[in-house]
């Protein structure tokens, strides 16, 4: 059906907690030519709660949601375990799927799953949103220029307070806190950095709640990352360094501070001069974490049978980094 120009994608949402109730939802009904065409949940009382809001039927579980509407796609927000089953059902019936992160537990299952994917020609995608907040965004093209040469250096820092105990019926926090996590600013280092050489893992507290992973990519550049669970709130900031001596920094997922090494304009003439963006004061809500954006991109790879660009194979060198980092920590901190 076509309607405004665009195809309208018919959308099955599954998993109507948190995430998907207050977030997912939300973001999918502003974007135009979507229809969500039924919710899923265990818990049908969720499922229900907001399928009413949208005239849709409710279902207990996404198979019998994808037997029952035949969606174009479906938006999957439940546990990893979850998401993996769901998922290799999807590409059986050749329905393109977005999972909420972690799409797996194991690297063994998204390897199958990315590779499923390519045999079926089904678009997969993972909810990678920090990749698409506007201040991401700018950071990107930022790094793209020739004024900023070729990235030298990339700092993370990604401060939680949560989980603070083992999560998805895994034994171990580190485990657990990576793959809920630090996932976030290793898919970010990767995204500037491009293939990964070499990477260091260095816990900074006896059971690996305070971490730092170095990384060393294959374009020469390397990126530092702390992250950890032991912070009042959570905290999200970027540095990148170019060759050309110019700094950038994104604080929150909100401003950007750009340090060159231009004679100033603003303040006098100076050595150098930094010049900040903001988003405007209007650009709250689902679009600056980045929400809107992955799965409004998402949608437009449904409608071209384009790539979406944080699809599974695209996560498979970010498991790599964390199979690394928990090879390299002892016994205490695999099992604590
Ligand atoms: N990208 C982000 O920034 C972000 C933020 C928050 C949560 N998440 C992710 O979203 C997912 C959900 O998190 P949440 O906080 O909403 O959890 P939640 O516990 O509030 O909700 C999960 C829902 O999934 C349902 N569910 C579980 N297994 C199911 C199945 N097999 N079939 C149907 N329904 C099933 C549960 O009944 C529950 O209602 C997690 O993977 C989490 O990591 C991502």
């Amino acid at each position: 059906m076509m309607h405004d120009g665009a195809q309208v994608v018919r959308v099955g949402l599954v998993g109507a907690g948190d995430h998907g109730s207050n977030v997912l939802f939300p973001a999918l009904v502003q974007i135009a030519n979507v229809k969500i065409v039924a919710v899923a949940d265990l818990g049908i009382d969720r499922a229900k709660t907001i399928a009413e809001r949208v005239g849709a039927p409710a279902f207990r579980s996404a198979s019998e949601l994808m037997t029952s509407t035949a969606p174009d796609a479906l938006v999957v927000a439940c546990y990893p375990q979850a998401h993996a089953d769901i998922a290799a059902e999807a590409l059986e019936r050749g329905i393109d799927v977005f999972v909420e992160k972690p799409p797996t537990l194991e690297t063994s299952d998204l390897v199958a799953l990315a590779q499923r994917a390519r045999d079926k020609g089904v678009v997969t995608a993972v909810g990678m949103n920090f990749r698409f907040a506007p201040a991401v965004q700018k950071l990107r093209t930022l790094a793209s220029t020739p004024k900023f040469g070729r990235l030298a250096h990339i700092g993370l820092h990604h401060f939680a307070n949560k989980p603070q105990q083992p999560m998805w019926g895994l034994r171990s926090i580190a485990k657990s806190f990576m793959l809920a996590q630090t996932i976030h600013a290793l898919d970010l280092a990767l995204v500037f950095g491009g293939k990964v050489r070499s990477s260091r893992f260095t816990s900074l507290d006896p059971t690996a709640s305070f971490t730092k992973h170095d990384l060393v990519f294959e374009c020469g550049a390397q990126a530092t990352i702390l992250s950890g669970n032991v912070f009042p709130r959570f905290d999200f900031d970027i540095s990148i360094i170019g060759t050309n001596a110019m700094m950038v920094r994104m604080d929150g997922l909100w401003s950007i501070d750009v340090l060159d090494a231009v004679v100033g304009d603003y303040f006098g003439p100076a050595r150098a001069s930094t010049k900040t963006w903001r988003p405007s004061p209007l650009d709250t809500g689902f679009g600056r974490p980045g929400y809107l954006g992955g799965i409004k991109s998402f949608i437009d790879c449904v409608r071209s049978r384009e790539r979406f660009e944080a699809d599974f194979d695209s996560l498979l060198p970010v498991y790599k980094v964390m199979d690394s980092a928990l090879e390299q920590s002892d016994e205490r901190i695999k099992s604590s």
